[in-house]
Formats: C-alpha cells, sequence, structure tokens
C-alpha cells in the first residue's frame, strides 16, 4: 500500500512526520502509540474517556471527523474546551487528515 497521507508530530521539541494509508490504524491514536513513545498515551485503548491521547490541532487542510457525543463528554469532564483540542482516539485515518499537523498534549 502507498503511505500516501503524511502527518506532523510535535512531541514537545520533537518534529515527526509519519506517513499511513487509510485504515492502516484503527484511529489516530494506534498511529502515533505505534511509531512515537509517548508515555501514558491511550490508556483506555481507544474507548474515549480516559483523556490521555489528547492532541493540539496545529493546522489541517481540510475538515477532520466532528466531535461525537463521547468524545465531547470526555473533554468536558477535563474542563477542556478549546476546540482544537482532540481525542486521538476519536480520529480516523483516512484522506482527511493528510497533512494535518498536531502537537502531543501530554
Ligand atoms: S485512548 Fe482513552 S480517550 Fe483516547
Amino acid at each position: 500500500m502507498d503511505k500516501n497521507i503524511e502527518i506532523i508530530v510535535l512531541n514537545g521539541s520533537e518534529k515527526i512526520t509519519l506517513n499511513t494509508y487509510t485504515n492502516e490504524y484503527e484511529n489516530l491514536m494506534e498511529l502515533l502509540n505505534d511509531n512515537i513513545f509517548i508515555n501514558n498515551f491511550g490508556e483506555c485503548k481507544g474507548v474515549g474517556k480516559c483523556c490521555t491521547c489528547l492532541i493540539e490541532i496545529i493546522t489541517k487542510k481540510t475538515k477532520i471527523i466532528d466531535v461525537n457525543r463521547n468524545e465531547q463528554i470526555t473533554l468536558k469532564k477535563h474542563n477542556i474546551s478549546n476546540l482544537n483540542k482532540r481525542l486521538a482516539c476519536q480520529i480516523m485515518i483516512d484522506s482527511n487528515i493528510h497533512n494535518l499537523e498536531i502537537a502531543i498534549v501530554n
């Protein structure tokens, strides 16, 4: 498969480019976990409850999937109202995330 989706990840002072393809991983949290060591990242394994997979969207070229009700509840519970902050486990791997630039919030 051609890895035609590229995302830029800022992890502290590190800037990492990751390449993937549609549905290579179940979600963005899985992609990040498989490629970058981030302490305690994705603890609930993608259920959308722990908030440890929090990322901030720095730039995006297209609209990515909307916040669903589950994600909304979790973000609210953690007092997060910044609309650029998302749960990586709720973002699917598809062409909409191509050229996405994110920062790990951890
Ligand atoms: S992995 Fe727990 S909220 Fe995303």
